[in-house]
């Protein structure tokens, strides 16, 4: 029922009681029915709480007109030690058993704001919470603990938004304040083909597949949120053998903001576009291990963006990237970003304004994996204005000066440009005092500049060259 209709309601009631005093019609109801009715229809907008206090000495009916559900009062356990399942599943199908009017997209039902309250509790279930089938939307879980009991499927997770249609079902949904253990069997939370969906607030740990599996759909915005497969700061005696996905992006449109990937063989794996990852600080398994901290694999037609983020002892893996953004990021540990080819494609790609730090081993900020075959389509890659400590230095873009005194000189950028025996654009100086030689740029080879004059001079060359463009006209 919508507020509108209760304050019709209690309208008419203080009509009947106060215009017709007690007075009684015939078929409408004693005084003290009325009354009665009225207490009712003010007692729900009050919060609950406000009025027991102590619930657990109060019985609430399951039909109560406040629309929040609360676990506790459908029997589910708050001390996790017995099966919870049934009690919360039948909270959520209650949920979704009283739609407003106004739809949301079409063909889902608005819920009203209607939310599933964990009350604090830690609550032990042996199958997924699944919404159910029908669709719906405008609907919350929140505030308390999920744990898989030791029979839990391992293909599942903990909380699942997934319909049997193929198409959207479910809308604006939140997820907040939750800590759900996967007891290490299956994953945390699955969203697949909603839109619009929130998780905020939540620490998921001891996964076995996801910590988040976020597949079809748009619009997930996942906050302020710790995901580990173990529970851990670092330097684990385990790290090895961490397996698992933090978040598994398998669809487009969605934002990760804020986030710590603390244990994980993969932090984040994106297939998919226009997702945008900001805030979010991997240390989940370190390269040296064989983690990946991004793994952007969308090869051809990548178009995501990393954005702030900390990664710390693992990177960024790109298969074939189109279209990549990655800036104003930190790199710790020889952390480093390594672009791989499978169809030799690399396209449209900034790493800029970035901050590498290593321990002076020489591992490079950016590497070709070129193991399946070289890159053959290289343009608009623009590795530039990155800070380096303790790595080595890789760029698109580079400047150099040679003195010599005779009638060659070369400046070799071979170590520094990422593409191997590729200059696009190049531009150069020779500066020889009084002098005027004639000269002329001999060549460009396996990145190294050299520039030939006609007679032995005394004389500095300076270059600038690039790798990222053909020249504009
Ligand atoms: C350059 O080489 C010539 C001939 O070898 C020599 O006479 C001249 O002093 C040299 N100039 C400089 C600046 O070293
Ligand atoms: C350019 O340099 C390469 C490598 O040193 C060499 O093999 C080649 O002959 C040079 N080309 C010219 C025109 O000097």
């Amino acid at each position: 029922m919508a507020r509108g209709d209760l304050l019709i309601k209690l309208f008419v009631s203080l009509c009947f009681i106060f215009g017709h005093g007690e007075s009684s019609y015939a078929g409408v109801g004693s005084y003290d029915d009325q009354i009665l009715q009225m207490a009712s229809i003010k007692a729900s907008f009050l919060k609950r709480d406000v009025i027991s206090p102590s619930r657990s000495h109060t019985i609430q009916p399951i039909s109560s007109s406040s629309r929040e559900h609360h676990a506790t009062d459908y029997g589910a356990d708050p001390t996790g030690r017995s099966d919870s399942t049934e009690a919360l599943q039948q909270a959520i199908f209650d949920a979704f058993a009283s739609p407003i009017d106004g739809h949301l997209m079409q063909g889902i039902t608005n819920l009203g704001g209607v939310e599933l309250h964990l009350d604090g509790g830690t609550y032990m279930i042996s199958r997924p919470l699944r919404l159910p089938d029908i669709g719906g939307g405008n609907f919350m879980i929140h505030g308390g603990s999920l744990r898989a009991s030791s029979d839990f499927p391992t293909d599942r997770h903990l909380i699942e938004l997934s319909s049997s249609s193929k198409s959207l079902s479910y809308e604006y949904i939140t997820l907040k304040d939750l800590m759900l253990d996967s007891n290490f069997r299956g994953g945390g939370i699955a969203v697949i083909n909603s839109i619009r969906t929130t998780i905020d607030n939540c620490y998921i740990s001891h996964f076995t597949t996801n910590g988040i599996l976020i597949q079809g759909g748009h619009e997930t915005y996942l906050r302020s949120s710790f995901i580990g497969q173990h529970i851990t700061v670092g330097s684990d005696p385990r790290e090895k053998d961490f397996s698992g996905i933090g978040i598994n992006i398998v669809g487009n449109d969605n934002a990760v903001t804020d986030v710590v990937v603390f244990s994980a063989a993969i932090g984040v794996l994106i297939e998919g576009q226009a997702n945008v990852l900001t805030g979010v600080h991997c240390y989940n398994k370190a390269t040296s291990f064989g983690g990946v901290g991004i793994y952007l694999k969308s090869p051809g037609f990548t178009q995501n963006r990393i954005l702030n983020c900390y990664l710390d002892f693992t990177g960024v893996v790109m298969d074939d990237p189109v279209q990549v953004q990655i800036s104003n990021s930190f790199f710790l540990g020889n952390a480093y970003i390594s672009i791989k080819s499978l169809k030799g494609i690399v396209e449209g790609v900034s790493i800029v304004h970035n901050m590498f730090s290593g321990d002076y081993t020489g591992v490079p900020i950016v590497q070709l994996d070129q193991s399946n075959e070289p890159f053959t389509l290289i343009d608009q890659v623009i590795v530039d204005h990155n800070n380096v400590r303790g790595m080595r230095l890789r760029s698109t873009v580079a400047r150099g000066s040679t003195w010599g005194n005779g009638t060659t000189w070369t400046v070799d950028f071979s170590k520094v440009l990422l593409f191997p025996n590729l200059i696009k654009n190049v531009q150069y100086a020779l500066q020889a005092g009084k002098l005027f030689p004639k000269h002329v740029l001999r060549n460009l080879s396996g990145n190294a500049v050299t520039v030939e004059s006609d007679v032995p001079v005394s004389a500095t060359l300076h270059v600038v060259v690039d790798q990222s463009m053909d020249g504009y006209i």
